[in-house]
């Protein structure tokens, strides 16, 4: 009898240890195919040629080895930049494809529903401007805590510059974010008259909305821009537009006494003095389908049809070329635009002849715009210092000893300019940034310590 409970006992002992391993099995599964979904999601954003390349350089979890060989054996991918990745060709498959598509269909449906999360950042790259935009990209991750999404537009020779410099990131930072890289591309007729307005390709921002077509809003940002506070709570502003806002941006000046636009300007304009695209958000779907007025014609027009006749009528009287028919466009339709103050666009005119950017003044700078290429000469040095401390802080450092003590300290020396007088703005927002960073990562590392314990 004794004999028979003892069989029964380690009957079931053996039992539960199975059914223990069968679902720790399970779970192992699932949660590597979570992250194996993760990674796939970048697969479309990068060619074929590059695939495997990433993926085996990088580090890999020890289970992760198997599935790069299975990567291996299946066709490589060539997908177009604007596939999503749901909708890889069939015998584009991974480990297993059986197991992945019910896979693929699970995380489909979470990605729909996370997608409100993200915020879509959007920037044009040319020439000599890798390293500042790298810097920018960077500024948004730091301080943001919601998922980003990059969309990447740059000269062909500089792509692979940007993948491997995305891929050179931690893979904490790497987790963060999306991105894809674009060509610039300008409507076949007239390339060749967009790409020479203004700057080579800063016009490409006009066209976003008609490129980016399944994407419904976007922020885009120059290459010189710095974000001292996170890329959601800009994004955040989207809510505040009422039913006929479109897109959003900020003046061009505070001081009409300096202003450009109302003392030199051959064309309409925004407002008293203009507004400012260095910084837009946009509601593009909005963008797509609203008839703007405009002084060409009776009747209003798409955005798709009224860039090049309004490129036509205003080419000899505009200077700053996209940014100017932005301001003409928006001149005829002031309803669909929303204005945010200078200090979520704080420029050099913003201090250089003393400080006049009053929300600033209260809340620090939330996004910093070096334009005319401060960050780069000894004109400003305060706004270098900025760009300065962002570029050359290590990831996964601590942000206040490492980032902002000795931007803290550079920004001392300042103070014999006006912009330098007021670099105590500079640093008020991203304090608090920072400081919430920390306290995100301290709760995250708490509730990581109190699962690892939980038996
Ligand atoms: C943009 O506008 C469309 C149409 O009005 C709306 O459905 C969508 O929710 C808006 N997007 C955001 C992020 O507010
Ligand atoms: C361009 O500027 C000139 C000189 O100020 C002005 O006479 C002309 O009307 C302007 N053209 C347009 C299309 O506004
Ligand atoms: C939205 O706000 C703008 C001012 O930014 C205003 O001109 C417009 O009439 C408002 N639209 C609606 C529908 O309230």
């Amino acid at each position: 009898m004794r004999c028979y409970l003892h069989a029964f006992l380690l009957c079931m002992v053996f039992t539960f240890c199975s059914l223990l391993y069968v679902f720790s099995q399970l779970a192992s599964t699932f949660e590597d195919s979570e992250e194996w979904n993760l990674r796939e999601q970048g697969i479309p954003e990068r060619n074929s040629h590059d695939t495997g390349h990433i993926l085996r350089k990088r580090p890999g979890l020890a289970g992760l080895r198997d599935r790069e060989e299975g990567l291996d054996r299946c066709k490589s991918l060539s997908v177009s930049y604007w596939n999503p990745y749901w909708r890889l060709p069939a015998d584009v498959c991974g480990v297993n494809c059986l197991l992945e598509s019910t896979l693929r269909e699970r995380s489909g449906s979470a990605v729909k529903e996370h997608s409100d999360e993200r915020s879509h950042l959007a920037v044009v790259a040319c020439g000599p401007r890798l390293e500042e935009t790298l810097t920018m990209l960077k500024s948004a991750v730091l301080f943001s805590k919601k998922p980003l999404h990059f969309y990447i537009f740059a000269e062909e020779n500089l792509h692979h510059s940007f993948r491997s410099a995305l891929d050179s990131w931690p893979r904490t930072v790497q987790n963060k974010f999306k991105s894809t890289i674009y060509p610039i591309t300008f409507p076949k007729d007239n390339a060749k008259e967009w790409k020479k307005l203004f700057k080579p390709c800063a016009s490409q921002r006009l066209f976003l909305p008609l490129i980016l077509k399944e994407v419904d809003s976007l922020l885009y940002v120059d290459t010189d821009i710095l974000f001292l506070r996170s890329v959601e709570d800009m994004w955040a502003l989207l809510s505040r537009f009422n039913s006929s806002h479109l897109a959003a941006m900020a003046p061009e000046h505070e001081e009409p006494r300096i202003g450009w636009y109302n003392r030199f300007a051959r064309h309409p304009y925004y407002g008293k003095t203009g507004i400012n695209s260095g910084v837009m958000l946009m509601n593009m779907t909005r963008l797509r389908e609203k008839f703007f007025k405009n002084d060409m014609t009776a009747v209003e027009l798409r955005w798709e049809e009224i860039l090049m006749p309004l490129l036509q009528k205003y080419k000899l009287n505009i200077t700053w070329g996209d940014q100017d028919l932005l301001n003409i466009i928006f001149h005829h339709n002031p309803e669909s635009l929303y204005v945010f103050p200078c200090h979520w666009n704080y420029r050099p005119d913003h201090c250089i002849y003393g400080s006049n950017c009053q929300g600033a003044e209260q809340e620090g700078v939330f996004i910093l715009h070096g334009n005319r290429g401060v960050y780069h000469d000894d004109k400003q040095p305060a706004f270098r210092a900025v760009y300065d401390a962002i570029q050359k802080y290590p990831f996964g450092e601590n942000m206040e000893a490492s980032l902002l003590q000795p931007l803290e300290a550079s920004l001392q020396a300042t103070t014999h300019t006006y912009c330098g007088r007021a670099s105590h703005l500079f640093t008020k927002r991203l304090k608090q940034s920072i400081m919430s960073v920390h306290q995100d990562i301290t709760q995250s590392r708490q509730s990581g310590h109190y699962f690892n314990t939980t038996p």
